[in-house]
């Protein structure tokens, strides 16, 4: 294939020694002349393991080429990854500067050029820039359309420094986010061979992926971090802890948790985060993450409550109560939470749990939801049917099928239900459904 790639820093430069070794002909294309020169002598732009011995080879291969000149490099490839760098403003927002003019100098390329061409971008952008920023300019300038006479799509890097090569040949996986088939198909004859899946997504869904997952990331070492620390003060081996929180491949280093859905609760979690922010502050130990986490979660029932008075109704009808599906636990149950908010601002509230039997609650849980909820005897309803009768909104905190399948049969037209559980099929809803943030 014939590719140009457009910055030639640690993902551009690593781009073309790769592509080039695997047989592409390939134009580098950067403002800096210098780099440029670089490459052209078959020098690494970069200090990166094996770029040496790898830039050495395929300058003599004669396969890449170097140029500053935009359309050049348009009219000499069907292809063009965008590389440039996307560093932070002073505001901690992205500088799009260099993203941005090179959009119109290729936009200008492409008004002249008849052949179809491919502009995949690999920089790291925020999300809605390639449809709503970047798409504009490229059409504007080129006075053509995306999906006919050119085609956009995003692709996110996953390398790391240090590694670039390695990661080249083996990524966790190609995610390329499109809105038309050809250029999916062009990156799949590029880089379809490299051993890891090939996941076609929207522009949107690739661009954020690529935050998420550098967030992870940096959460991930913060969490060992903070954890080392906290294990410091204490005397206990941080590594032998790390070590053994990594082999649950069940709950730990899994897909568990990881879905979006309502705020956690339950009889665990909430008090013993809040027995490690103790304990940390104890020992001066500093752990803001772990220690804010308590509040985020609030946010997270905040968000819920405010979507529940925007509604401007009164009569609320709760399906679930506990923590989660398929207990009768209610301590420190966000839903109890809410509906003791709810409460406090004047709503009439009904509640409908199958797992929750008051007579039934004992210890704890009971004293829990006698401090909390203490006329919950006069809001509980044995019956769902009664409870969806009488709401204008309903609360859905349960994932039961069988009771998702009677709010499918009771739920009406005019009602707003507030799924807290990612609903597979909301369509089945006669009433208006919203997702929490979904
Ligand atoms: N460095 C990494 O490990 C890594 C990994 C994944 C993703 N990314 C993302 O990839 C992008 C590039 O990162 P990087 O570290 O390679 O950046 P970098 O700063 O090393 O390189 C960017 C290059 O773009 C060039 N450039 C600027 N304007 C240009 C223009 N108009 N035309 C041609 N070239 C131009 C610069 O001269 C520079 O050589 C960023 O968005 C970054 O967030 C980086």
């Amino acid at each position: 294939m014939k590719i140009s790639i457009f910055g030639l820093g640690y993902v551009g430069a690593v781009s073309l020694a790769c592509l080039s070794r695997d047989g592409h002909d390939v134009i580098g294309v950067d403002i800096d002349r210098t780099k440029l020169d670089l490459i052209a002598a078959g020098k690494t732009p970069i200090v990166e393991e094996g770029m040496v011995d790898l830039m050495a080879g395929v300058a003599a291969s004669g396969r890449v080429t170097v140029t500053t000149d935009a359309a050049e490099a348009v009219h000499g490839s069907e292809m063009s990854l965008v590389c440039v760098g996307t560093p932070s403003a002073e505001n901690g927002s992205q500088d799009q500067g260099a993203m941005l003019r090179l959009a119109a100098e290729m936009g200008r390329a492409l008004a002249v050029k008849t052949a179809p061409h491919v502009i995949v971008f690999r920089s790291t952008l925020v999300p809605g820039t390639v449809e709503d920023v970047l798409r504009p300019i490229i059409e504007q300038a080129s006075g053509k359309r995306d999906g006919q006479d050119f085609f956009l799509c995003f692709q996110p890097e996953f390398l790391r420094e240090g590694s670039s090569i390695r990661d080249y040949d083996k990524p966790p996986f190609t995610v390329v986010g499109a809105n038309h088939d050809h250029p999916v198909e062009r990156l799949q004859a590029l880089f379809g061979h490299l051993p890891c899946k090939f996941l076609r997504t929207s522009v949107r869904s690739a661009e954020m992926m690529k935050y998420c997952c550098n967030n992870f990331h940096a959460l991930k070492i913060t969490f060992a971090n903070e954890t080392a620390r906290l294990c410091g003060a204490l005397g206990v081996d941080p590594f032998e802890v790390m070590d053994l929180v990594c082999q649950d491949t069940q709950l730990n280093i899994s897909r568990a948790y990881l879905k979006p859905g309502f705020a956690f609760g339950g009889s665990c979690l909430p008090k013993d985060l809040r027995a490690t922010a103790y304990l940390a502050k104890t020992r001066d130990v500093a752990i803001p993450m772990m220690a804010s986490i308590l509040a985020s979660n609030r946010e997270h029932l905040d968000l819920a409550l405010a979507r529940i008075v925007k509604a401007g109704k009164r009569k609320i009808g709760f399906i679930g109560l506990s923590f989660k599906t398929g207990t009768d636990d209610l301590r420190e149950s966000p839903l109890v939470t809410l509906a003791e908010q709810l409460i406090g601002k004047g709503y009439q509230i009904q509640v409908y749990d199958p797992e929750v039997h008051l007579a039934s609650l004992l210890g704890a849980n009971k004293n829990f939801i006698a401090q909390h909820l203490p006329h919950i005897g006069e809001m509980v309803r044995a019956d769902i049917a009664e409870v969806i009768a009488n709401a204008e909104v309903l609360v859905l905190g349960s994932n039961s099928p069988a009771v998702i399948a009677a709010v499918a049969r009771e739920c009406r037209a005019e009602q707003m239900l507030l799924d807290l559980v990612k609903l597979d099929e909301p369509g089945v809803m006669r009433a208006q459904v919203q997702g929490l943030c979904w």
